[in-house]
């Protein structure tokens, strides 16, 4: 029978993951398809209960949902619950539900992509301490990056998210602006920059050294304008179009056993939203 997979939010009608899914279930010559489907708080438990009565084979998770979901679930992996997310899940032939959190690996994929390692990239700054940043300090960590300093408005937060990552510190802002030369990848992960509400940049990184890797992982508007002055500055910079594509594809790997082409799909996400 034809599989069938989803993404639920609220809202979810702005996702990307439908077209992505589905473009790679025909590049693969996959017989599945993958539907978003608008999930309000109050009917979380419900929706999952029918996503599993109907027969879904796997749904990704987005915002508000993503610890919400975790007690419907009947197992989440170390990921997941370090993260205290779940942005994937499976559900196994005897309806056994699996939930994982590709956030963070996906962004590691991302940096490996365009060549960041561990060895060439020295020591990193992650600024911002919400979710997005447990999750790709995490993934960080496991694969061998570090130092790690975390930075945040919330210097406390910044402090919590250290104490559970072994060898990372935490700094305010303020400290971390002043030191923003000695470090060989940054990574922005708060909503600084997503809209014209929030313009301007958690921290100046006009300071940089030359060379450094800067990310942000928000991908809409493409170039934020922290990653502007970064990139002007003789950063080499990178959206969050490739975390994007490599979270999805993490869990596409997980729903088929196929690692999909990520390239080609960065691009032409890229071209969708109007880049080149
Ligand atoms: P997410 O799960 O996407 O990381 P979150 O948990 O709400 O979202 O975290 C948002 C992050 O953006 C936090 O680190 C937040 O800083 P505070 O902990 O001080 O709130 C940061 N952030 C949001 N707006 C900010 C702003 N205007 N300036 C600096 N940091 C900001």
């Amino acid at each position: 029978m034809k599989k069938w997979y989803a993404v639920i939010g609220d809202p979810v009608a702005q996702s990307m993951s439908p077209l992505m899914h589905e473009a790679w279930f025909r590049e693969n010559g996959i017989d599945a398809s993958y539907i978003p489907i608008h999930v309000k708080p109050d009917h979380l438990a419900d929706a999952v209960a029918g996503l599993k009565r109907l027969g879904c084979s796997g749904w990704n998770v987005t915002v508000p949902h993503k610890s919400a979901i975790i007690p419907f679930l009947d197992q989440i992996d170390e990921e997941a619950r370090r993260m205290n997310a779940v942005n994937t899940v499976k559900v196994l032939e005897d309806g056994t539900l699996i939930g994982t959190n590709t956030d963070g690996r996906g962004f590691v994929r991302s940096l490996q992509e365009i060549g960041a390692n561990p060895e060439s990239v020295g020591e990193l700054l992650i600024i911002g301490a919400g979710g997005a940043a447990a999750g790709i300090s995490f993934a960080l960590e496991s694969a061998d990056y570090g130092p790690i300093t975390i930075t945040n408005r919330t210097v406390e937060k910044a402090r919590q998210l250290s104490e559970s990552l072994p060898g990372s510190s935490a700094l305010p802002l303020e400290e971390a602006q002043m030191a923003i030369g000695t470090f060989g990848l940054i990574v922005q992960t708060t909503s600084v920059g997503m809209n014209f509400a929030q313009s301007g940049f958690p921290l100046d990184p006009s300071g940089i050294s030359e060379g450094a890797t800067v990310a942000d992982i928000i991908y809409n508007p493409m170039e934020t304008e922290f990653l502007r002055c970064a990139r002007e500055v003789g950063g080499k910079t990178m959206n969050g179009i490739g975390m994007f594509v490599h979270q999805g594809a993490l869990a596409f790997e997980l729903w088929t056993g196929i690692y999909p082409d990520t390239k080609k799909m960065i691009q032409s996400i890229t071209t969708q939203l109007g880049g080149k």
